[in-house]
Order: C-alpha cells, then sequence, then structure tokens
C-alpha cells in the first residue's frame, strides 16, 4: 500500500462523509460516519482457548441457564456431559444457608447427519427465592463444577434491571470481542436477551454439530451465571434435506430449553416471561405467524394479559426485524408485521429488538397500519404510541457485517451503523430506561448510541432524540 492509495481512500471517505450529511440533513436520521477498519470475519479455530474442553472424566461442558418459569423463581440448568451420561442432579444452596437441595433433572441426546451429541442435561430448579444469589453444582459422581447465579427480584412495577441485548453471535474472533465488551461493560446487564442465530454451525459442511458444542463451551463463562434468554433464529432451523434431516430447529431444541409451556404456549419458539418490571415476549420469525395458527392464537391471548401496572416495561424479541434498511434481508419481516403490527400499537409495546441483519439500526416511533390495498398509505408515519424498532444482530459471526444501506436513509430510522457491538437496556423505574449501543472498537464504557427511552404506559411523551434534545 503506497502513500497515493492512502490519500485516495481518505478523499473517498470525506467525498462520503459529505454525502452521508446530505443525507442526514434530507431525512432525519443519522448514518454514523464511523468507519470500522475491514478485516475479515473468521471462525476461531477449534483450539482456541475459550474452546476449551473442561478437564476431568466426563466433566460438565457447555453450562448455561435461563429462566424456568413465568415470573422468574425457576432456573433451567443446562450441561453436556460426553463419557457417560452421569447425573442428572444439580445441587444448589442459597448464599445465605448451607443447606443443600437437589434438584433432578433429564438428559437427551440426539443424532444429526454422521454426528452424536454428548449426554445433554436439563434441569428445571423451582421455588427459588427472589433476588438471592444460589451457588449450583452439576457432574454429581464423576468431575463436579460449581457455577452460580442470581435470580431476580419479586416482580414489580419500579423494579431496577439491566438487560444486555446480543444478536447473531457465532463464534468468530468479533462474537468473543462481542462478549467480552458485554462482560466488561460497566453497566452490567444481568441477563441477556439473545434474539436469535446461536452457534452458526449449519455454515459448515453437514452443519458440523461440533460447532454447537464449540459454541456452548464458547458462552459458558457467561450463560452459566446469568440467564440467557432465547430466540429462535434462521441459524437454528437446521433443515437439511440433502443429508437427510428434514426435522426443523433439532440440535437447537435440543440443547436449548425454554419455559414455553409456563406461558400457555404450545412450541418451544414462543413464549413470554416476567422479569423484574418487564414482560418479554419472545416470537418465532420461522414458525408459522398467520391468521389462526398457534404462534398468532397465543398471541392474542397473550397481550391482553399483560398488566403493565405490575410490569410496566413490554418489551418482545423476535429474529427478522420489521424495519430494516440495509440491502440485506430487506422486508423479510414484512408478512409478520403486516399481521402483527395493529397489536404492537394497540398494546403500546415498548421496544422490539431483532437480529438477523448484521449491523445496528435504531427506529423512531412509527407504525404502518392504514395500508388497506387501494388507499395508497403504506408510508410509515410517526406514533407515539408505536414500539422503537432496534436490530441489534451485530454480535460478530462469520458471515462478517451489513454494510450496504437503502440510499437515502428512510425518514424513520434514527441511527445505523455497520459495526458490531451489543447493547444495555437499563430499567430505572416505571417511567425511565437507559438504553445504550456499544461497538466493539471502543472502550468498554463509550456509548455509541443512546436513547432514554420513556415507557408508553406510564410516561408516553416523545421520547425521541430530536424531542429529548430541544
Ligand atoms: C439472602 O441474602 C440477601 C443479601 O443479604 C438478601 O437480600 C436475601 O433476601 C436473602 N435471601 C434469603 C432467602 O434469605
Ligand atoms: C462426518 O462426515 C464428514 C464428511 O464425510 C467427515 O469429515 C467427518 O469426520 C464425519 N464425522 C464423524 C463423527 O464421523
Ligand atoms: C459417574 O457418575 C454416575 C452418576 O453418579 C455414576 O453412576 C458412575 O458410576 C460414575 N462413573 C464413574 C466412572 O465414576
Ligand atoms: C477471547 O476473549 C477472552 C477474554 O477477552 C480472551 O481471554 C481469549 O484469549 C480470547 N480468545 C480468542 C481465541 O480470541
Ligand atoms: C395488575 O397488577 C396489579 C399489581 O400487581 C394488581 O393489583 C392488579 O389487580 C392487576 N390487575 C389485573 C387486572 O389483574
Ligand atoms: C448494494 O445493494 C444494492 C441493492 O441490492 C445493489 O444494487 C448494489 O450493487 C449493492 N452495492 C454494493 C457495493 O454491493
Ligand atoms: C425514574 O427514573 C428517572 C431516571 O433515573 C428519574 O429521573 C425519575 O425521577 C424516576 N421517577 C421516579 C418516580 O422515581
Ligand atoms: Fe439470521
Amino acid at each position: 500500500m503506497g502513500s497515493r492509495s492512502f490519500s485516495c481512500s481518505c478523499l473517498f471517505l470525506v467525498v462520503l462523509g459529505l454525502v452521508l450529511n446530505v443525507a442526514v440533513l434530507c431525512n432525519g436520521g443519522k448514518t454514523s460516519s464511523f468507519v470500522r477498519p475491514v478485516e475479515k470475519t473468521i471462525d476461531m479455530p477449534l483450539d482456541s482457548d475459550v474452546f476449551r474442553v473442561p478437564p476431568g472424566y466426563n466433566a460438565p461442558q457447555q453450562v448455561h441457564i435461563t429462566q424456568g418459569d413465568h415470573d422468574g423463581k425457576a432456573v433451567i440448568v443446562s450441561w453436556v456431559t460426553e463419557d457417560e451420561p452421569g447425573s442428572n442432579s444439580v445441587i444448589y444452596w442459597s448464599e445465605n444457608s448451607s443447606l443443600k437441595k437437589e434438584a433432578k433433572g433429564q438428559h437427551y441426546t440426539y443424532k444429526f447427519y454422521n454426528y452424536t451429541s454428548g449426554y445433554i442435561h436439563h434441569c428445571n430448579i423451582r421455588n427459588l427465592e427472589y433476588n438471592t444469589k444460589y451457588y449450583y453444582v452439576v457432574g454429581i459422581g464423576n468431575t463436579t463444577r460449581q457455577f452460580w447465579f442470581i435470580t431476580p427480584p419479586a416482580v414489580g412495577p419500579d423494579v431496577p434491571y439491566t438487560f444486555g441485548l446480543i444478536g447473531d453471535l457465532g463464534q468468530s474472533f468479533d462474537s468473543n470481542k462481542t462478549l467480552t465488551h458485554y462482560e466488561m461493560n460497566p453497566q452490567k446487564g444481568q441477563t441477556v436477551l439473545f434474539v436469535g442465530d446461536l452457534s452458526y454451525a449449519d455454515n459448515y459442511p453437514n452443519h458440523d454439530n461440533v460447532r454447537w458444542d464449540t459454541w456452548g463451551r464458547f458462552t459458558e463463562r457467561s450463560a452459566a451465571y446469568q440467564p440467557w434468554i432465547w430466540t429462535a433464529g434462521n441459524h437454528e432451523i437446521d433443515f437439511a434435506p440433502e443429508i437427510g434431516e428434514t426435522r426443523p430447529f433439532k440440535p437447537y431444541t435440543n440443547r436449548y430449553h425454554v419455559p414455553y409451556r409456563a406461558s400457555g404456549s404450545t412450541a418451544p419458539f414462543w413464549y413470554s416471561i416476567k422479569r423484574a418490571s418487564a414482560y418479554i415476549i419472545v416470537l418465532s420469525s420461522y414458525s408459522a405467524y398467520g391468521k389462526y395458527t398457534p404462534q398468532y392464537k397465543w398471541l392474542e391471548a397473550e397481550l391482553p394479559k399483560v398488566n403493565r401496572t405490575e410490569t410496566p416495561w413490554l418489551i418482545v424479541l423476535m429474529h427478522s426485524p420489521w424495519y430494516n434498511s440495509y440491502n440485506y434481508h430487506y422486508m423479510e419481516g414484512e408478512t409478520m408485521r403486516v399481521m402483527y403490527e395493529p397489536w404492537f400499537v394497540k398494546y403500546k409495546v415498548d421496544v422490539v429488538f431483532a437480529g438477523h441483519v448484521h449491523a445496528y439500526e435504531r427506529s423512531e416511533r412509527i407504525s404502518n397500519v392504514d395500508y388497506n390495498i387501494v388507499n395508497g398509505k403504506c408510508t410509515p408515519i410517526a406514533d407515539q404510541t408505536a414500539p422503537v424498532y432496534i436490530t441489534i444482530g451485530d454480535g460478530g459471526n462469520l458471515e462478517g457485517l451489513a454494510t450496504n444501506m437503502t440510499e437515502p436513509q428512510p425518514a424513520y430510522s434514527a441511527y445505523r451503523e455497520a459495526s458490531f457491538g451489543h447493547a444495555i437496556f437499563d430499567i430505572k423505574n416505571r417511567t425511565h430506561a437507559y438504553y445504550s449501543w456499544h461497538r466493539n472498537q471502543d472502550g468498554y464504557a463509550v456509548e455509541a448510541d443512546s436513547m432514554w427511552f420513556y415507557n408508553r404506559h406510564w410516561h408516553p411523551v416523545d421520547d425521541s432524540t430530536s424531542a429529548q434534545t430541544k
């Protein structure tokens, strides 16, 4: 690289910056001028430190937890043993007491093409106390390993709680940076809301499920200590008829259990939980959602149940975004938007998090529900009763960044940037939540995008960035 090509690209960036500035003036939204250094996104090799198998005979690995009931008094502990089934039990005790208790789970195995899984254990520990630190041990009878978690405070309207947002993580060097930045963020997320696309094992020949195991070992350092709330993405489908695998979601459903029955759901792909002051609804972009389908009927009955006096914050997770101004997966979420958006406006959803597009984007509060085929009203309009839509598919998987954006930036798009990162949704009380997005290139405390959310039920005043800075 000579100095000549360097100055050329600088000039190019200056011109690009001017063009983007003009776009900003025309449209109100912001396309970040941050330019990430171009590096290839590659998966960490199998012998990486983060994939190391814990030592000892039949040692539990890939340990992860998630909420195990509707209210936060149960925790599902999951782990894998490789040598023999071993014990299905979890021994646990609260930090206040030396009384050890035992919960019994079950284990499963599955085959995928020529891969045979280890023994995948799931154990739901119920009737825990709120707001308490518990230690737990798995691997009873062989090699034991000890971890801990903290249960959430009792459900209630003004309970502060801090959620992390991660999507489309994969297992590249960038994925490791994203997870490290999440862990090191001084805002200290207490639970991860994961918007789908976990391991990306399906990018390997025959969807090499060894990459599901490495992903489980990679994420253990966070997921064994705080719950990750799972959403299914397209990389969880694992539909591979060419190698005889026609049952969708087989690795995902064997490895990641969720408390779907506790919210009256009939399938693990859509469900809800309450946690502190939040009501979280998880939807499936890859299950039927049309009228009369199980997911539709469930959501139709679910939304009226949300009691904003008990849980002021109504958060929805899904994989495929409804509002996305990148030239990747453009309009893939459109048919689901048409089905459910009127409900989100009616029930005043505060925020919708999605992934799928490997970049970051935050929308204004907008809705697009007036169109009726003949009236021509097909442009999103500002709507203070509508959610903010956030695409957070920027975890850093091997497919790389989505950089190509639709131009000009649509008016509904408040901020967009093609960088890897994570976000924090920090609920302060029933009226206020502080949201921030953190790109991997910055220091751990740096916020590249942020917004004060005003609750749509308790404090529905205009919270757009322009209104707040007036
Ligand atoms: C355990 O101790 C913590 C902190 O001291 C306290 O907040 C919590 O209520 C206690 N839990 C139980 C079950 O006693
Ligand atoms: C599965 O098949 C692939 C391709 O034929 C091969 O590379 C791999 O080693 C096989 N794995 C097992 C566990 O047999
Ligand atoms: C491993 O643990 C299981 C369950 O406690 C026990 O039945 C088995 O004998 C142990 N295996 C060895 C080799 O110690
Ligand atoms: C992943 O990140 C952790 C924590 O920053 C670091 O210790 C480890 O060496 C990294 N591994 C790889 C393969 O990048
Ligand atoms: C909503 O929750 C509040 C607080 O828990 C409770 O007092 C009220 O009865 C609930 N409303 C309904 C309709 O269940
Ligand atoms: C960006 O996407 C558009 C629409 O798909 C396409 O026409 C264009 O060639 C792409 N630009 C680049 C640089 O890939
Ligand atoms: C809610 O939190 C915000 C932000 O911290 C604060 O300004 C406001 O006073 C709080 N409201 C109440 C009722 O405490
Ligand atoms: Fe995806």
